[in-house]
């Protein structure tokens, strides 16, 4: 249901992320990507907490969530990296969510 790719302008990283939604819920998640290591392990991470959630808890997700659950602090330079999985989580919603107003319209 959603297929959507991501990339870090500045270094080139990049994540795309495909998530199979059943009864409006993550039934299954991938990611394919190539990064540095916070960029990656932050999109597996968040690939692992979105299991069986809602579209709703997904829209939800905030950077706070991301940074928590990265667990160390962060500069400016790689806040990019650990908030990539997030801008590809959240651009790729509401990509589906304007495809399905196209399709009820
Ligand atoms: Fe490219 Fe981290 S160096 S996302």
């Amino acid at each position: 249901n959603v297929s959507h790719k991501e990339f870090n302008p500045v270094c080139g990283d990049q994540i795309e992320l495909f998530i199979k939604l059943s009864n409006n819920k993550v039934e299954d998640v991938k990611f394919i990507g190539k990064g540095c290591a916070i960029s990656m392990a932050s999109i597996s991470m968040l690939t692992e907490k979105i299991k069986n959630l809602s579209l709703q808890e997904l829209e939800k997700i905030q950077k706070e969530d991301i940074l928590e659950m990265i667990g160390i602090p962060l500069g400016v330079v790689r806040m990019k990296c650990g908030l990539l999985s997030l801008k590809t989580l959240s651009n790729g919603i509401s990509k589906l969510e304007e495809e399905n107003e196209h399709i009820r319209n």
